[in-house]
């Protein structure tokens, strides 16, 4: 059956290796421990670009380039974002991308880095009521979005974001970054391409993973019997979300560098008794999946520990996919320029199954 392209390698690239056997992720040379909570995302965003453009700048002017466009999207998105409201906040977003140029410069792959932090804040601040906090492009990117969100921005909360956006900047040929990197076969606009990214990594066997880790959180919470209501679950056919990974037969490396910012943050909140909590819950979750699922190893992914960290920065749970996809935005640009460059159509084949026609003699 060839349904999920299980082990199909689609691409070359120098962009990540994801090691599901070892549970390693190298991005460009750098494992992801290296990585995570020591670089700044606009640092490793140019890490990611370097080769993929021609007028990259020094760390810093593209930390100010990025700021400059949140400032330039906020203005063109301004207009519309009273009709973008209503929508759900992700088909919100999405449609506040789908207005930028489709071009393939430096400029039109920032304002796609800046859209997702600007659109999310102002949508999430109009479905309360309030009025959007315009970008502040000196701020830095992570803290900007906090401050659009809320008024303000803890250094504390702005560096655990940031390293989040850092931790899912890029993951291999995850299927989001398919879904990019086909439609950048075809040469059209870096736009087009994570308008691609974004639809796929809506649905909840991806992206969309981490609102339902907290909507299980509380149901457990509420059940007072973790290990009964997962087994629950499980005899109804239902999947533990945050659990399971195509790639990892191991701990994905992701779900231990986000532990580490949530417990930095924890110790100073009630975070602290969220994640004992959630601790527990992983542990059962473990232990029953491995009862449940002999044949499978099946451990936690980066969305369990995802929803604590973004509940903790004060995004609610149904902007979550939004964030990921703040973060993830770069990787999917670099894939986008790195699959135009071999100026090569991704074009498969199926196999036919159907009836086939009767024959006129
Ligand atoms: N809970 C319960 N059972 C699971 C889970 C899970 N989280 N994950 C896999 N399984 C089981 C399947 O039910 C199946 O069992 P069966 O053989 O008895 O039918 C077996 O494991 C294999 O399932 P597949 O779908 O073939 O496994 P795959 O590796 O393709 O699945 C996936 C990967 C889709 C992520 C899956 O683990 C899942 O649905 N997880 C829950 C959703 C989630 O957390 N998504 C986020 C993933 S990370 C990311 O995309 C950023």
């Amino acid at each position: 059956m060839a349904n999920g392209l299980d082990d199909v390698v689609a691409a070359d690239t120098v962009l990540s290796d994801v090691d599901g056997a070892g549970g390693h992720l190298t991005i460009r040379g750098h494992s992801l421990m290296e990585l995570a909570g020591r670089w700044r995302y606009a640092q490793v965003v140019r890490l990611l670009f370097d080769g993929f453009f021609d007028d990259l700048p020094s760390d810093a002017e593209l930390e100010k380039a990025i700021g400059n466009a949140r400032v330039e999207v906020f203005d063109r998105v301004q207009p519309m974002l009273a009709q973008l409201a209503p929508l759900d906040i992700y088909s919100g977003m999405r449609a506040g991308m789908a207005v930028l140029p489709d071009g393939d410069g430096l400029a039109d792959a920032l304002r796609l880095i800046a859209a997702p932090a600007v659109l999310t804040p102002a949508l999430l601040r109009l479905g309360r009521g309030e009025t959007p906090v315009a970008p502040d492009e000196k701020a830095d990117h992570a803290g900007d979005m906090l401050r659009m969100l809320s008024g303000a921005a803890s250094p504390a909360l702005a560096k655990a974001l940031d390293s989040y956006l850092v931790t899912v900047c890029d993951h291999g040929l995850n299927a989001s970054t398919f879904a990019t990197r086909v439609v950048a076969s075809t040469q059209a606009g870096l736009t087009s391409a994570i308008l691609a990214g974004l639809g796929a990594l809506k649905g909840p066997l991806h992206g969309g993973a981490p609102g339902p880790v907290i909507e299980m959180l509380d149901a457990i919470e509420a059940s007072g019997d973790a290990t009964a209501w997962l087994r629950k679950e499980i005899a109804h056919g239902e999947r533990i979300m945050g659990f399971g990974h195509r790639i990892y037969r191991v701990r994905d490396p992701r779900a231990d560098a986000l532990k580490a910012v949530v417990r930095q943050l924890g110790s100073r909140s009630e975070t602290g008794s969220r994640l004992a909590f959630a601790e527990t819950v992983e542990q059962a979750a473990l232990e029953v999946l491995r009862i449940a699922k002999p044949q499978r190893s099946i451990q936690i992914n980066v969305e369990f520990y995802t929803a604590l960290l973004l509940e903790a920065v004060g995004f609610p749970k149904e902007a979550f996919s939004n964030v990921f996809a703040a973060g993830r935005v770069a990787g999917w640009i670099a894939h986008a320029r790195e699959q135009q460059a071999t100026g090569r159509l991704i074009r498969p084949q199926s196999h036919y199954v159907g009836p086939v026609p009767d024959l006129v003699a």
